[in-house]
């Protein structure tokens, strides 16, 4: 065969080659950081800042509020871009209705800040009560957003209040790259599908089905995927967030907070370049993606088999989807679900309590979730991620199952009736989902939390 090459096809073989390589190499650096971008990242994400730090070049550094010192700092369990524990926990508050007589700017939800620079910026609950107050009356009646009065009889001005707080626990990143490469359509189309499976359902007098959870539609139009709430659809705009409102470090997508104003600080400088901002999003969208772990025991294999199928039978795969687009095992189908059960004696004016109380939640005009949504988390590395929910209060994956009522409480029904034999099956399938072997460990052992607000769920 060589014989028949001539020098000339050579060269234009060769030339093919090169073409082809180059633009392998094209693409490659189109999609994949050089490995300095990525060493930038990793320092940006381990570094721990300081108020006028050397590596905000125009800007004030850490603060003037902020939650931790480093992005490492909360998410560390099982590596850098791990999960945090509780005491990581971010105090965030949203508003239930649209306030009387405030212009709150149009912001709807923020964050209640752990620590600040200097003792005068300090954030508190009441704060956020004072700046979004109770609703006023009007003709002698208490007056609810831009809506109707409560029907529930007399409400007290707890009830009142519009402003809602959450404690919210840290994820891992682990597979945030491949969660940024699901397409909105993949999405859409998987609750299309589960939309029609369940018409058929009920077409055939089966009405066990789980209810189909709704997309966050973003004001841009794109499905949120990030974030407890699916708050955001990229996650290069998660991560320039995180730096303003976690650490106090403006970039030109978003602007560090106001200490006690509960809004943006417009007129900041910025403490971060949008290199800083890509190269951070590059080691994040780079860390390496949970897989799933088998035991070496050919019965315990049986076991996992087994649970992974229950999983499916019981209807946790419902909204734990395994796949989703190019996101193989992710289990989430990125969709917001109402999952709690109402506090005890909902309804009987249980006044005070920040999540319940006599109030209904009115439908916001736009998708906004409503304070009782929450996305269907990705279970992928779920073994290696305690504690569990948005708020961590379930320390273990049996408490986590038990946490799950509204939407999903047939389906724990369906799990509570299971065999002893069979639910440890589910939980043998459960710890086959880990967090990646090849995650880097942190350098120091994370810096002790600051703070920590406390306040009533
Ligand atoms: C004080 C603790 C804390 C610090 C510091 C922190 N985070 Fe987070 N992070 C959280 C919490 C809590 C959430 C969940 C927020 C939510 O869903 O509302 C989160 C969520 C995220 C997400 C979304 C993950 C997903 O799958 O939905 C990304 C990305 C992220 N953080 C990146 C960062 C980066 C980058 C830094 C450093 C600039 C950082 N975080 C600093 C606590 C922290
Ligand atoms: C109707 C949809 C739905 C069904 C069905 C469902 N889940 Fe969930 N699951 C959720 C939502 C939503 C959350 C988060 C709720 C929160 O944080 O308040 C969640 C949270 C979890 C968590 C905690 C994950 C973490 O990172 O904190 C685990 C574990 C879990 N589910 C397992 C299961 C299992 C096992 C089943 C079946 C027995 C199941 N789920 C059925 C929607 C569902």
């Amino acid at each position: 065969m060589l014989r028949f090459v001539t020098r000339r096809s050579v060269l234009i073989m060769g030339a093919v080659v090169l073409t082809a390589v180059a633009g392998w190499a094209g693409t490659r650096s189109r999609h994949t950081p050089s490995p300095q971008v990525l060493a930038t990242g990793r320092d940006l994400f381990e570094h721990e800042w300081k108020p006028n730090d050397l590596l905000a070049k125009s800007g004030d550094g850490l603060g003037p509020v902020f939650n931790g010192r480093s992005c490492v700092e909360c998410h560390f369990v099982g590596g850098v871009g791990g999960a945090g524990l509780n005491r990581n926990n971010v105090a965030s508050f949203e508003l239930r209705h649209a306030p009387v007589g405030t212009t709150a700017s149009g912001r709807k939800a923020g964050v209640i800040h752990a620590q600040a620079n200097a003792p005068w910026a300090l954030e508190s609950v009441a704060m956020v009560h004072a700046v979004f107050p109770a609703q006023v009356k009007v003709g002698g009646r208490p007056v609810v957003g831009n809506a109707t009065t409560p029907t529930s009889g007399i409400a007290t001005p707890n009830d009142l209040r519009p402003v809602i707080v959450h404690s919210i626990n840290t994820p891992a990143l682990f597979g945030n790259g491949v969660m940024d490469r699901i397409n909105d359509q993949d999405i859409l189309s998987l609750q299309r599908g589960r939309r029609y499976a369940g018409m058929l359902r009920e077409v055939q007098g089966d009405f066990a089905g789980v209810p189909v959870g709704r997309a966050q539609v973003l004001a841009n139009g794109r499905i949120g995927k990030f974030g407890w709430k699916g708050q955001s659809s990229s996650l290069n705009e998660f991560v320039a967030t995180a730096c303003a409102v976690e650490l106090g470090l403006s970039n030109s997508v978003r602007k560090q907070d106001l200490p006690q104003k509960f809004t943006h600080d417009t007129s900041a400088a910025d403490d971060m370049s949008a290199e800083q901002i890509t190269a951070l999003a590059s080691f994040v969208a780079a860390l390496p993606t949970p897989e799933q772990r088998l035991p070496e025991s050919e019965s315990d294999r049986k076991a996992v088999a087994h649970g992974s199928q229950l999983f499916r039978s019981t209807g946790c795969a419902e909204c734990h989807t395994p796949t989703v687009g190019s996101a193989e095992g992710v289990y989430s189908d990125f969709l917001l679900y109402q999952v709690e059960d109402p506090p005890p004696g909902n309804g009987g004016g249980g006044g005070g309590s920040y999540g319940g109380g006599p109030v209904e939640p009115e439908p916001t005009p736009s998708s906004d979730p409503l304070p009782e949504e929450w996305k269907t988390p990705p279970l992928w590395g779920v073994a290696d991620t305690a504690p569990y929910m948005h708020d961590g209060r379930a320390l273990t994956l049996s408490a986590a199952i038990e946490a799950h009522g509204g939407q999903a409480r047939d389906v724990r029904e369906r799990f509570r009736n299971l065999s002893a034999d069979d639910k440890q099956a589910v939980f043998a399938f459960l710890n086959t989902l880990r967090l990646p072997k090849d995650a880097r460990q942190p350098a120091a052992p994370p810096a002790p939390a600051g703070q920590t607000l406390a306040f009533k769920r």
